[in-house]
């Protein structure tokens, strides 16, 4: 797809996995949001309650600062993925979304998770972008197959 943007946050490796077999399989440009500060496996734990996600996730204004902040100009269409946190995207992918004009440009996000669904239309972070052409997203498993994944982008696509 000419244009096409995938552009994910990982923490653990999982969206990683999806991103670059969605992106293979559609022929788009691949991109990773990096935090300055990397997620270590304490930073993870949620059932801390004082961990770095729990604290993030309590903190809505939380915007976590970028080491790698990948620039949507020139792309028209985004997939955008992420990892599910509590049911929905973690707050440095609104830093990402508040850092940039996305405006007009068709967003449409992925998210992988243990086994949770809500979150991954990715409606929550609307208000974040709220110029983008939005486009409901969904839940894609680590190792999602090359053909299901090209199918369904090709489904949300513009083209
Ligand atoms: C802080 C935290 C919260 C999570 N919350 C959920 C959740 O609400 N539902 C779910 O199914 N999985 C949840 N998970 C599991 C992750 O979504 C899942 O392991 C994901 O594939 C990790 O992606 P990554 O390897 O790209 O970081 C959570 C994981 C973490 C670390």
């Amino acid at each position: 797809m000419a244009n096409t943007l995938v552009v994910y946050f990982s923490a653990t490796g999982n969206t990683r996995e999806a991103a670059r077999t969605l992106a293979d399989a559609i022929g788009a440009g691949l991109e990773e949001i990096v935090p300055a500060e990397p997620y270590t496996a304490a930073d993870l734990n949620w059932r801390n309650a004082r961990s770095r996600v729990c604290l993030e996730h309590e903190d809505r204004s939380m915007r976590p600062a970028l080491a790698r902040d990948p620039s949507p100009e020139g792309y028209d269409e985004i997939f955008l993925g992420y990892p599910l946190w509590w049911e929905t995207a973690p707050r440095l992918v609104r830093t990402w979304l508040e850092g940039h004009d996305l405006s007009g440009k068709r967003l449409t996000t992925f998210a992988t998770s243990s086994m949770s669904l809500r979150g991954t239309d990715g409606a929550q972070l609307h208000d974040s972008a709220p110029d983008a052409d939005w486009v409901d997203g969904r839940r894609v498993a680590a190792n999602v197959g090359a053909r299901e994944v090209r199918t369904w982008a090709n489904s949300v696509s513009r083209a």
